[in-house]
């Protein structure tokens, strides 16, 4: 058995990440951002578009001009093969930003922004450089949308669940995800394994720190950034603007 441990950037996990979770997330990207795009005007902005799930749903359900901000070369690749299969007319709307939400330079180019899956995975800083990033991004009126971290730490160890199988051939692909408080953070381990016949053949991990943060001290941080919390448009999700005029 080949038994890999890592702790990289979206380097292991990209490998698995649409296999696994392609469907699942392009559903909720459906549920959460499809209205919105639907009714985007000038642009639309995401921040942290990882393999391009949510990607695919805002080109799709939008006619607007789409930049996807992704900073990880792993999830990038993964990316750009979505991007390659696009029709020419959903390519020619994309803009791939192969860095972080402030190293982009977008300046009032969308009437939304969307981060999915992303808030709770910076760090406070870089979470502060997200705000100032999506005011800068959006024009007057603009509106972000995304899901918050989680409120606070877990007091032990919890297993969220599993990720498929999904079957590639002759093998079974799968992953366990736990979350664990680790000095103050929370860690979400990815466990992966490929099986055949029953027999574990190969094993991966990787795991990604996570702060946790209330609404309200998200509230304060996105103020502080020019953007004001409004009433999101479905419950899972936080919401701001940027005042108009
Ligand atoms: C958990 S993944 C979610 C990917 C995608 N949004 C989805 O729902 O499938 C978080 C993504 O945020 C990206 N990310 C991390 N820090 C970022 C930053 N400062 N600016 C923009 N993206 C960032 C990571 O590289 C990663 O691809």
């Amino acid at each position: 058995m080949n038994t890999v441990e890592e702790n990289a950037d979206y380097a292991v996990s990209a490998e698995f990440y649409d296999l696994l979770q392609a469907e699942p997330d392009r559903r909720r990207a459906e549920r959460w951002f499809a209205a919105a795009a639907g009714r985007a005007r000038t642009g639309i902005v995401e921040f942290g578009a990882g393999t391009g799930l949510v990607t695919g749903v805002l080109l799709a359900r939008s006619a607007v001009p789409v930049h996807a901000v992704e900073p990880a070369p792993a999830m990038r690749t993964v990316l750009m093969s979505r991007v390659a299969a696009l029709g020419a007319d959903r390519r020619a709307r994309l803009t791939v930003h192969p860095g972080r939400a402030e190293d982009a330079g977008l300046d009032a180019v969308a009437d939304l922004a969307v981060a999915a899956n992303v808030v709770g995975c910076v760090e406070p800083a870089a979470r502060r450089a997200l705000w100032r990033a999506a005011a800068r991004a959006l024009a007057p009126g603009g509106l972000l949308l995304f899901d918050p971290p989680p409120p606070a730490l877990p007091d032990a160890a919890e297993r969220l669940g599993g990720l498929g199988p999904v079957r590639v051939g002759p093998d079974d692909y799968l992953a366990e995800v736990t979350r664990v408080p680790d000095r103050g953070l929370l860690r979400m381990v990815f466990d992966y394994r490929v099986e055949r016949a029953g027999q574990t053949v190969r094993e991966a991990r990787e795991s990604f720190p996570m702060w946790p943060a209330r609404p309200a001290a998200l509230a304060a941080e996105a103020a502080a950034a020019g953007l004001e919390f409004v009433p999101a448009p479905h419950p899972d999700l936080l919401a701001a603007r940027r005042p108009a005029g």
